[in-house]
């Protein structure tokens, strides 16, 4: 097999992997990672990484496109250093919603990416709930996907929420929407969502499941600008729901979210920590949950050879 394991970190977000390689009793191994003048990126571990069973972590977070093409500058050089093996963890992985081709002349970005990765050396991917099951499909290499309905459903149950139903935002969150609604032992409703062109505006239109006087607890798997949000909001409440709780998996929050989730009033804005959130992102009514235990032990069984799924028994 390969040598002890090491753990890297871009500068994408360097707090998770701390976390991530505390979980594993680790500190974080020594590489350079830095920008020269003309914005070309410098990558040098600092450590001898041969046949070592190496793991980067980088989610593809702002900047988006700085992140990702770091993540591949760092595989080609854990390649060219001989590592035994090399991981890309990427707790959230973007342009997830270039999936297909549903319209003329448009790329799959998604897939792109994927192709990428392994052209740069990655020998595996670990990350956490792709915008559509199918990229997986994209890559040629084995990909775990870790699922964070454990940690979010976990969190809700402590709460003891009675009256609530669970929203997904659209038809197509709603297995996801499902899932959270089963472990909770809450009825469903989905809204049917319908975006306008290309632009990031969305719009919500019917909801379909009964929200009246009730609590509602809509989940997604993103918050960009919370434009879907909003509209899910707005369409629960003329439908007479009585209060909100939102919450999402990847928080991005893009350019107007953080006003716009202010300016909600919901109860409670639960998010993970697989996207960085400065001070100024980080709401009054808002929970982070923390990813690094599911990382931190999925990277210990891919080590070891575990099973990775025995994790979400
Ligand atoms: C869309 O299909 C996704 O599930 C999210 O609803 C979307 O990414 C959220 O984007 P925004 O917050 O910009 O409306």
């Amino acid at each position: 097999m390969y040598n002890d394991f090491a753990i890297f970190t871009g500068r994408a977000h360097p707090e998770l992997a701390e976390a991530i390689a505390a979980r594993l009793g680790r500190p974080l191994g020594k590489v350079d990672v830095f920008e020269f003048s003309n914005e070309n990126i410098f990558v040098q571990f600092q450590e001898n990484i041969r046949q070592r069973d190496v793991y980067l972590v980088q989610p593809f977070v702002s900047p988006v496109n700085t992140s990702i093409l770091e993540l591949l500058i760092m595989i080609d050089a854990a390649r060219r250093a001989s590592a035994g093996r090399i991981t890309a963890v990427i707790p959230y992985y973007a342009y997830g919603r270039s999936d297909k081709k549903d319209q003329p002349r448009v790329p799959i970005t998604a897939r792109l990416i994927a192709n990428m990765l392994e052209t740069a050396g990655a020998d595996r991917v670990l990350t956490m709930n792709l915008h559509a099951g199918q990229i997986q499909g994209f890559f040629n290499i084995p990909l775990d996907e870790l699922n964070a309905l454990f940690p979010v459903s976990a969190y809700f149950k402590s709460k003891n929420l009675t009256d609530y139903t669970v929203v997904a935002t659209d038809v197509g969150g709603e297995k996801r929407a499902r899932d959270l609604a089963v472990r909770l032992d809450l009825p469903l409703a989905i809204i049917d969502k319908r975006r306008i062109g290309n632009t990031e505006t969305a719009e919500a239109m019917h909801v379909i499941g009964e929200v009246e006087g009730r609590g509602c607890l809509i989940l997604d798997d993103e918050i960009s600008t919370a434009g879907t949000i909003v509209s899910a909001v707005n369409a629960l409440r003329q439908n007479g729901a009585r209060e909100m709780i939102i919450s999402c998996y990847h928080p991005v929050f893009s350019g107007p979210a953080v006003a716009r989730l202010r300016s909600l009033d919901a109860r409670e804005i639960v998010v993970t920590d697989s996207v960085p959130l400065g001070p100024e992102k980080r709401l009054p009514n808002l929970t982070i949950l923390p990813v690094a235990p599911q990382f931190g032990d999925a990277i210990g069984r891919i080590h070891s050879g575990q099973s990775v799924g025995a994790l979400f028994q």
